[in-house]
């Protein structure tokens, strides 16, 4: 029997870095520079507070915004870190990651037919969740090309910074020129700031911190980059109260709350693992610039981005090939996993031909004793290319 599946559903490609996961996975003896999860293990002191919760039989539903202690310290390590207040009452909705936060607020904003505005190139979820919410995404490349591409239909923005796939982040000018775009033509902004802990340079700027933003603004976090907690799936929004309801409506019906235990944790986290975040931080700073000198020594030429932990060096110019077949063989002769570039294009495909098919995205989520062999196979390969 043909299943009477979803239409736009069955329009959308398959998230285009799992379908590379899969051929990697096929593979024996694999170093994988494929995926953005952190390699460190979750602090010692949030396990034990998952434990302890645990123990102390915290196994049940908590509220549908999520445990009102998990939401005061989101508050307090907002104002604390981004000078952004908060109301953890009405403000602040918990979810099961960032993923399903963004998902919440596209279905609670969007109408059939709203356009919204996102950068390519992108992480994967953003524009197949703004199609299954009804809307339609329209892709820039640049700041400059915001207004050019505003229309009657236009009603949010997203933005992502620091960036995957490239780790390129906006400054507050950039931020303030965005903003200006913003105000003067009325639009909402869903703002995914998951990588802010991972900034190296420059603190990051919170968008919602800039003058009159925080009323038009979503935004989006969680425990997954900065703390190592990716299986404890645990995200948050802060926006202004009424969207936080409404959120909050399709999340009580469809999640109705995120998981005890990761809360308990999560609260641990914000309390007391600024140093262990800075370890963290500063290893992963250590990674990038030596990805970033290794990578320009052998050819692929890359600036050193501001934060996350992807590289996303052209490789067509140095080898001529394609980030897919690139990436593709690099796996099988040399047995180093990457991404190829299309699957952050305008098409979210993993499709020859597709935006950014000459660029592979490179995490250093991976410890440096690994990255040192990876990118040694790498320089073998594109040598003999
Ligand atoms: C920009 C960005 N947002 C959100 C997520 C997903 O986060 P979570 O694990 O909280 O769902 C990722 C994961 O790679 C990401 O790169």
């Amino acid at each position: 029997m043909q299943l009477p599946l979803n239409h736009t559903l069955a329009s959308i490609p398959p998230s285009g870095i799992r379908r590379f996961f899969e051929i990697v996975a096929e593979q024996s003896d694999v170093i994988s520079l494929s995926i953005g999860e952190p390699d460190f293990d979750t602090p010692w002191n949030v396990r034990e507070s998952a434990i302890a919760a645990l123990e102390n039989g915290e196994t049940h539903y908590s509220g549908n915004r999520g445990t009102s202690e998990l939401r005061m310290e989101i508050a307090n390590y907002f104002a604390r870190r981004f000078g952004v207040r908060f109301d953890w009452k009405e403000e602040i909705l918990v979810g099961n990651g960032a993923s399903e936060i963004f998902d919440l607020v596209v279905r609670a904003v969007l109408n059939p037919g709203d356009e919204v505005i996102l950068f390519a190139p992108s992480y994967v979820m953003y524009a197949p969740l703004i199609q299954l919410a009804g809307g339609t995404p329209v892709f820039v490349r640049k700041i400059s090309e915001i207004q050019r591409k505003i229309s009657q239909k236009t009603k949010a923005l997203v933005l992502s910074y620091p960036s995957n796939p490239t780790g390129e982040t906006f400054s507050k000018v950039d931020l303030k020129k965005i903003a200006k775009i913003v105000a003067k033509n009325n639009l909402f902004v869903i703002s995914d700031e998951i990588y802010a802990e991972l900034s190296y340079e420059v603190p990051h700027t919170a968008f919602a911190s800039l003058p009159k933003m925080k009323e038009r603004t979503a935004t989006i976090s969680g425990f997954s980059k900065a703390w190592a907690m990716t299986g404890f799936r645990l995200g948050y929004l802060l926006a202004p109260a009424e969207l936080t309801a409404a959120a909050n409506k399709i999340h009580q019906y469809s999640a109705l709350c995120a998981n005890s235990l990761s809360q308990a944790a999560a609260v641990e986290a914000l309390r007391s693992c600024d140093s262990e975040v800075a370890k963290m931080r500063e290893e992963y700073r250590l990674r990038r610039d030596f990805c970033v000198r290794e990578l320009n020594r052998m050819g692929l030429k890359v600036g050193k981005p501001a934060g996350a932990f992807y590289l996303f060096p052209n490789v067509r110019k140095k080898t001529g090939m394609s980030g897919e077949e690139f990436a593709l063989k690099l796996l099988k002769k040399e047995k180093v996993a990457v991404v190829p570039g299309n699957a952050f294009g305008e098409e979210h495909a993993f499709r020859e031909g597709g935006g950014f098919s000459d660029f592979v995205r490179i995490s250093y989520a991976t410890n440096l004793k690994e990255l040192e062999e990876a990118l040694e196979r790498m320089e073998r390969f594109v040598q003999k290319s």
